[in-house]
C-alpha cells in the first residue's frame, strides 16, 4: 500500500508562484505564429498577439514570462526591435531563418500586459555591450527625460514598464560565449554594475548558472560574485536517450517511458547539489535559484525544420511536469522561479498551434491542476511507495496549504494503485485526474483526447483519505 504522510512545519516556506513560470524564445514558431501573428492576420489578435493563446495563458494565471532567449538572447540587439523601421537579421541559432524583429520590446510588454504576468528580460552579454544593456534598462524603466527615454515615448509608451527581472547573459558556458566560470564571474560583475535601479523598482539581477551537474560553475560563481547577484540560474533538460538521438516524442516503449521519468527525477539531486553549495556561501538564503529552462527535449516531428524544435506532448510529458513540480515545491526554500521550455510550439510546449487552430497539451493541464500551490505554504509530505527499476519512485507527491485548503498533487508513474493520505482532517474534497497511455496526446483533430476529469475515487477517513488512482496518472486533491 502506498502512503503519503503530511505534516505542518513551523516557519514553512511559501511556494513562490514564479515556479509556475514560462519561457518564450525567438525560436521556430514560438513567438512568430505561436504568439504573434501581426495585426493584419485573419487569426483573431490584439495588436498582432493571438487572442486564443492569450486567453489560454490568462486561464493558467502564468506569473512570469522570460524572453527573448535562450541562445537568441545573446545575439539579440534590442534596438533592432523598436520603432518604425525594424532591422532584419539571421537567427543563426535556430534554423538560420530571417528574423524581421516585428516582435520586439513593446510587443513583449504588451503580451505580458494582456496575459497579466511579469516580464523577465534576458539581456545580451555574449555579443552585446554593457552600454547596450544599460540603455535597455533605462529605456524600459526610467521616468526621466533622457534621450533614451524619449525614444520610448516616441515609440508610444509614456510610462516606464518597471521591469524587475533581468537575466545577464544566457548559457555563457556555451552558446552565450563559451566562457570559463572565472571569466564569466568577472564579466557578470561588470555588466550588473550598470543595471541601474530607477525609482522604486529594485532590480533582480540574475546570473547565468550551471548546465546540469556542473557544480564547479556554481562554486566559482558563488565564491566570486555572490554579493552581486539576486539569483543564479540552472538549466536541465530531460532527454530520454542521448543528445545525438534523443528519441521520438510519441513513439517509445515502456522502458523508455520509465527511463525518461528517471531522468526527470534527477532534478531533485541537481537542486540539492547546487543548493548545498549556495548554502555555504549564502546561509541566509538571500540568493534565489531559478531553474529558468527545464522540460523534455525529443527529436523534432518528422517533416519539420530541425532548428525549430517542434515536438508533440504526451502523458509522459505530463508525468515529467508533475514530478518536476513536486520537486520544485519541495525545494521552494531556494527555488523561487522556474520557466518551462517553452510556452508555445517549442520543446515541452503547453500550447501547439497550426494556422488558426490551437490545442492545449497534457503539460498545459498539469500547470492548471497545480495552480493551487502558487503562493501556498509548503507542507511536509513523506511518500512510502514501491521503487521501480533504477530507483524511480512509483509515486511522487507534494502538498501545500492556502486559505484553509490543503492541496496534494500526485504523479502515479506505473500501474493503477491505492494510496492513503494521512495527517489531515477534512470534511470535503475536490479532485481532478489526468491519465492515459504514456503515448496518449492531443491532436488538432482530437484536441480533447487527453484532458483532466473529476477524481471521485476518494474516501475521507479519520486520519485523511483513501484514494484509488488510474495507471499513469497525475492527480490533484484539495481538502477542506
Ligand atoms: O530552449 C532551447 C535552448 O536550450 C535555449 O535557447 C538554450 O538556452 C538552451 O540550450
Amino acid at each position: 500500500m502506498n502512503r503519503i504522510s503530511i505534516t505542518r512545519r513551523a516557519n514553512a516556506p511559501t511556494i513562490n508562484r514564479n515556479i509556475y513560470g514560462h519561457f518564450s524564445e525567438h525560436l521556430g514558431h514560438c513567438i512568430y505564429e505561436g504568439i504573434f501573428v501581426g495585426k493584419d492576420s485573419p487569426i483573431p489578435n490584439i495588436d498582432g498577439i493571438r487572442t486564443d493563446v492569450v486567453e489560454a495563458l490568462r486561464r493558467l494565471e502564468i506569473p512570469v514570462l522570460r524572453w527573448p532567449g535562450g541562445c537568441f538572447a545573446d545575439e539579440y540587439h534590442w534596438r533592432d526591435g523598436v520603432g518604425e523601421k525594424r532591422r532584419r537579421m539571421v537567427n543563426t541559432n535556430w534554423g538560420g531563418v530571417v528574423e524581421d524583429n516585428s516582435f520586439g520590446t513593446h510587443e513583449f510588454m504588451q503580451l505580458c500586459r494582456l496575459v497579466g504576468c511579469q516580464p523577465y528580460v534576458n539581456a545580451n552579454v555574449g555579443s552585446g555591450t554593457v552600454r547596450e544593456m544599460a540603455e535597455w534598462v533605462e529605456y524600459l524603466n526610467s521616468d526621466g527625460d533622457s534621450d533614451t527615454v524619449k525614444e520610448r515615448w516616441a515609440n508610444g509608451s509614456r510610462e516606464p514598464f518597471n521591469v524587475k527581472f533581468w537575466g545577464i547573459g544566457n548559457e555563457n558556458w556555451g552558446g552565450g560565449g563559451n566562457m570559463r566560470p572565472e571569466y564569466y564571474a568577472d564579466v557578470y560583475r561588470q555588466f550588473q554594475t550598470f543595471c541601474r535601479t530607477y525609482g522604486e523598482n529594485r532590480l533582480h539581477r540574475i546570473a547565468c548558472g550551471p548546465n546540469g551537474d556542473d557544480y564547479n560553475w556554481t562554486e566559482v560563481m558563488m565564491q566570486r560574485a555572490a554579493p552581486f547577484m539576486d539569483a543564479l540560474t540552472l538549466h536541465y533538460y530531460t532527454v530520454p536517450k542521448t543528445w545525438e538521438e534523443k528519441g521520438s516524442a510519441t513513439e517509445f516503449d515502456y522502458d523508455l517511458y520509465l527511463e525518461t521519468l528517471r531522468k526527470a527525477s534527477y532534478m531533485d539531486k541537481l537542486i540539492a547539489g547546487h543548493t548545498a553549495i549556495m548554502d555555504r556561501y549564502d546561509p541566509e538564503g538571500r540568493i534565489d535559484l531559478f531553474v529558468d529552462e527545464w522540460g523534455c527535449w525529443f527529436d523534432v516531428e518528422e517533416g519539420t525544420n530541425p532548428g525549430f524544435l517542434y515536438q508533440q506532448n504526451t502523458i509522459r510529458d505530463a508525468m515529467v511536469a508533475a514530478i518536476t513540480f513536486n520537486i520544485f515545491n519541495r525545494h521552494c526554500q531556494r527555488v523561487r522561479m522556474a520557466n518551462i521550455a517553452q510556452t508555445v510550439n517549442v520543446l515541452q510546449a503547453i500550447i501547439l498551434t497550426e494556422g488558426e487552430r490551437m490545442l492545449l497539451t497534457p503539460t498545459y493541464h498539469v500547470f492548471d491542476m497545480y495552480r493551487p500551490h502558487m503562493d501556498a505554504k509548503l507542507l511536509d509530505c513523506a511518500v512510502e511507495c514501491a521503487e521501480l527499476e533504477g530507483g524511480l519512485a512509483a509515486v511522487s507527491a507534494s502538498a501545500s496549504e492556502k486559505d484553509g485548503v490543503v492541496t496534494v498533487t500526485i504523479a502515479n508513474v506505473d500501474e493503477a494503485c491505492k494510496l492513503t493520505i494521512g495527517g489531515i482532517t477534512a470534511k470535503e474534497f475536490t479532485g481532478r485526474v489526468l491519465s492515459g497511455e504514456p503515448q496518449a496526446h492531443n491532436t488538432f483533430d482530437k484536441p480533447d483526447a487527453v484532458i483532466p476529469c473529476e477524481l471521485t475515487s476518494v474516501k475521507l477517513t479519520a486520519e485523511g483519505a483513501e484514494i484509488e488512482l488510474p495507471a499513469h496518472s497525475v492527480a490533484v486533491i484539495s481538502f477542506k
